[in-house]
Order: structure tokens, then C-alpha cells, then sequence
């Protein structure tokens, strides 16, 4: 199952969550693919480094028409466990601009990923970027569902509404309903405006919002410095435990299929 891991607020923690949430998978002996959708490619910075060549990365799928598996690099997730990534890269930016906006184009990763990925029940994770162009359209519909990082901070509840507005629209678009999650991140439990808010996201999405919330801690911040998911860097660590208790809560509501 494909998971998109989208909010058009940037800074939310997307990539921290899809990062985290492919290494619980991989501490359980699976190995994730993951999708950087995103031209800052901090996904791959953390993973892989920077990639120099454009051709070596997931604008090349779109540019060069070369095949997913071709791009996709093996990665180490969870100290010993291991995953893949197709790279992004800066030219990511230019897709909008090169190749429109039409159903070709939206459809496209969705094509590339059915074609490459031998077994179908492969996880996957696509970390989108922090707008709603022809990237992350394309990853959303090239996803099984849709799970949404909520950072508990001022404006998230405006955001949150805004981005079930998107979402809505584009189910005419797709004739299906976007099955998505809404999880918040960057907790703390010492703020009272964070529960406020939960309360808040809690009345307006109901079971939507997981129950798993993801706690502000050093290990989720300092982990990418190291080039590390949180599992790798600070394995048993608050961060960890949060993610895999996010995993375990997806899996056991059925929302994520392994
Ligand atoms: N729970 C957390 N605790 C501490 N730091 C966090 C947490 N979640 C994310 N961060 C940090 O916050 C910053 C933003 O997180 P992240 O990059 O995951 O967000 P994003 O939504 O992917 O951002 P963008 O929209 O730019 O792609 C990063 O430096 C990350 O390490
Ligand atoms: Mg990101």
C-alpha cells in the first residue's frame, strides 16, 4: 500500500513523519520504498546526501522517461534494517512548467510506481512538497490514502480546514474518496494550546485525527543532522516510540495495509 504523507503548510513535519514511519516499518523487517516529491529533496539529503546529476533523480522519471527502479538507491533505515529511495532534486521544481498540467502528468507517478513495483503490497511513502502543484496532485493520486502531519502550532486548525477543502475537490476529480488520517506532530504536552487545538482537530475530524500524537523532541530534530531516521539515531527514544506507536495504530484501524 501507498501512503502520501501531504500538507500544503510547509514545516509540519512531512518528511520527519514519512522518514520515520518507513524506518518503524523497516525494525519490523520490511523494506519501504520511499518517494521524494519534493525539489528541496530533504528526504534525500538525510538519506543519500546530495545527489549532483538531475538525471539521477526522480526528475529524470519525468524528464528522461527512466524507469522508477532504475533511480531508486538502497538506503539503511533503523540501524540494521534497510529501505529505498527514489531521489528528488531541484529540477523537481521545473515539472510544473515542462510538462503542464493535464491527467498525463498527474498520473504519471501512479503509472511509474504500478509498473516498477513487483509486489503490490509494498509499502510505500511518498513525502510530498509544501504546495499543491503537479507533484504533490501526482503524489496523492498516485496513493492509497493520504495521511496528514498537523503541526500543533497557531494557524493549524485554519490549515488543517483548508486542506480537507482541497482534498474534497479533488475526489470529483479522482471519483473516489481520499481516505486520509490527520496526525499531529510537533507536540507539547506542557502547552495548553496544543491540546486546544487537539480538541479542536478532534470536534471537527473525529476518528480521522489519530490518536497517536507525535511529541516535540531533540532525537525527531537532531536525527536528520546525523543523517539518520530517529530509529537509527536514537533507537528505544521518545521519537521512536511515538512513530512506532503511529504505525502500530495505522495498521491496527486498517488504514495502512502491510
Ligand atoms: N516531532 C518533532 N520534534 C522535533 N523536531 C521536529 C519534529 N518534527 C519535525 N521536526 C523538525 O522540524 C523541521 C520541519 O520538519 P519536516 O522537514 O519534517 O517538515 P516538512 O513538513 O517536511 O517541511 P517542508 O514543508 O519544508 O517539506 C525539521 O527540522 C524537523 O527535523
Ligand atoms: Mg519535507
Amino acid at each position: 500500500m501507498r501512503l502520501a504523507v501531504f500538507n500544503q503548510k510547509g514545516g509540519v513535519g512531512k518528511t520527519t513523519t514519512a522518514l520515520n514511519l518507513a524506518a518503524a516499518l523497516a525494525a519490523r523487517g520490511l523494506a519501504p520504498l520511499l518517494v521524494d516529491l519534493d525539489s528541496q529533496a530533504h528526504l534525500t539529503g538525510i538519506l543519500c546526501g546530495s545527489i549532483d546529476s538531475a538525471s539521477d533523480s526522480l526528475f529524470a522519471f519525468y524528464n528522461e522517461g527512466r524507469p522508477l527502479r532504475e533511480l531508486s538507491r538502497r538506503v539503511a533505515l533503523a540501524g540494521g534494517g534497510r529501505g529505498e529511495v527514489v531521489p528528488g532534486h531541484a529540477e523537481l521544481m521545473k515539472v510544473d512548467s515542462l510538462f503542464g498540467k493535464g491527467p498525463r502528468i498527474l498520473y504519471r507517478l501512479k503509472e511509474g510506481l504500478d509498473a516498477g513495483q513487483d509486489d503490490a503490497s509494498r509499502p510505500a511513502f511518498i513525502d510530498c512538497c509544501p504546495m499543491l502543484g503537479v507533484l504533490s496532485l501526482s503524489g496523492i493520486f498516485a496513493a492509497d490514502r493520504v495521511l496528514v502531519p498537523i503541526s500543533a502550532d497557531f494557524l493549524a486548525v485554519r490549515g488543517a480546514l483548508a486542506l480537507e477543502n482541497t482534498l474534497k475537490a479533488l475526489e470529483h476529480v479522482l471519483k473516489r474518496r481520499v481516505e486520509r488520517r490527520y496526525v499531529l506532530t510537533r507536540f507539547d504536552s506542557r502547552r495548553g494550546m496544543a491540546h486546544r487545538i487537539e480538541a479542536q482537530l478532534r470536534e471537527r475530524f473525529g476518528e480521522e485525527l489519530a490518536r497517536t500524537r507525535i511529541a516535540e523532541t531533540v532525537g525527531l530534530a537532531e536525527s536528520p543532522f546525523h543523517g539518520k531516521d530517529v530509529h537509527a539515531y536514537a533507537p528505544g527514544s521518545r521519537g521512536a516510540q511515538d512513530y512506532d506507536a503511529l504505525l502500530e495504530e495505522l495498521l491496527a484501524t486498517g488504514f495502512f495495509e502491510v
